[in-house]
């Protein structure tokens, strides 16, 4: 049976594309490629459209015999969410209800959800749980609690099983530096760091060097998009199996710092990383990591990469990227 993948042209639906191809599952990706790259699908099956458009998911869910859906479409700005929440309240929330109607008129009532560490904005507690209170600190992170919630009380209403992944920080690239994120798009860190690196930007700018942390720099559980990937296919054999609904964390268990990365960048390039300290971001809590041991029993997985592996990963899919890049060019 199939599996549809919402925003599988995106950055982390186009590995877990590729993840659940070569394990064999048959996919089709649901993409509006507003946002996704369609090189990135690597020739799977794909339907361009809107997870709005239930008529759309209906037909393509009985078309293609869908027994289960992996939700990854949604906007991911934190900045944007602020300036335009109107974009995310329609899209993401308004977007997933969408999607799911479209879902229960071809019979499909099972559904993994890619939520997000967000939800739990600055935490009492480390490492986190999934019992930690839900404290959204921007529009984004509050329209993943809320996808969170209508997927639940489409469970309570109509049946559906479902697992909500909340990641941590997802980094890196595919290990053979075919898939990786748009860094041009991105303002996560480790694009960041790897575009002054390279000397494609200006110096990095590390938001805050007085947190209470080992070396003062803000510490997050960055999590390899390969592992993210495999996390989602044990997910959907969990749901196959008829087990519970549930709520997991996806991260390492391990903090690292800002520091930590850059001289790690540092190590594996052999020069300098030009970066500039400046006044912390609002709303950066100090220190971020999961309590992933729930996702290691239930799903029998857990991260297998580390900060070596999402560098490495990075400068290969940099160096695949320019190579291609120069040979247009030339
Ligand atoms: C990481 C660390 C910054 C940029 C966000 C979203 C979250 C999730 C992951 C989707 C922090 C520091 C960053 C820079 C810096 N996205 N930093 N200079 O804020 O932990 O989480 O992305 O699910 O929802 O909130 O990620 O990469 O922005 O920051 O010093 O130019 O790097 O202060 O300590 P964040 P990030």
């Amino acid at each position: 049976m199939t599996i549809l993948v919402t925003g599988g042209a995106g950055y982390i639906g186009s590995h877990a594309v590729r993840q659940l191809r070569a394990e064999g599952r048959d996919v089709v990706v649901l993409d509006s490629l507003e946002r996704g790259d369609r090189d990135a699908l690597l020739g799977a099956p794909f339907v361009q459209g809107d997870i709005s458009d239930s008529s759309l998911v209906a037909e393509v869910c009985r078309e293609h015999g869908v027994d289960s859906v992996i939700h990854f479409a949604a906007y991911k700005s934190v900045g944007e969410s602020m300036t335009d929440p109107a974009k995310y309240w329609r899209n993401n929330v308004q977007g997933t209800v969408d999607l799911l109607e479209g879902m229960l008129a071809a019979d499909v009532r099972r559904i993994v959800f890619s939520s997000s560490a967000a939800v739990y904005g600055n935490p009492d507690s480390l490492p986190i749980r999934e019992d930690a209170p839900l404290r959204t600190e921007n529009v984004y992170a509050e329209t993943k609690a809320v996808m969170e919630r209508v997927i639940h009380w489409y469970g309570q209403t109509h049946g559906v099983r479902w697992a909500s992944l909340r990641y941590f920080n997802a980094a890196g690239a595919s290990s053979d530096g075919v898939l990786g994120e748009n860094w041009d798009m991105s303002t996560n860190l480790l694009p960041l760091v790897m575009k002054a690196a390279l000397g494609a930007s200006g110096p990095v700018k590390v938001f805050g060097d007085d947190y209470p942390t080992p070396d003062g720099t803000g510490v997050r559980d960055y999590i390899h998009v390969e592992d993210l990937a495999i996390a989602h296919s044990k997910a959907i054999e969990h749901l196959d199996a008829g087990r519970e609904s549930i709520t997991l964390n996806l991260g390492t268990g391990r903090g690292v710092s800002v520091m930590e990365i850059i001289r790690a960048t540092e190590n594996t390039l052999g020069r300098a990383v030009p970066y500039q300290v400046v006044d912390r971001r609002l709303g950066d809590p100090a220190t971020v990591y999961a309590d992933s041991r729930l996702a290691n029993s239930v799903l029998d997985w857990r991260a297998k990469k580390g900060l070596l592996e999402i560098v490495d990963s990075l400068i290969r899919r940099y160096n695949e990227h320019r190579e291609q890049h120069e040979s247009t060019e030339s």
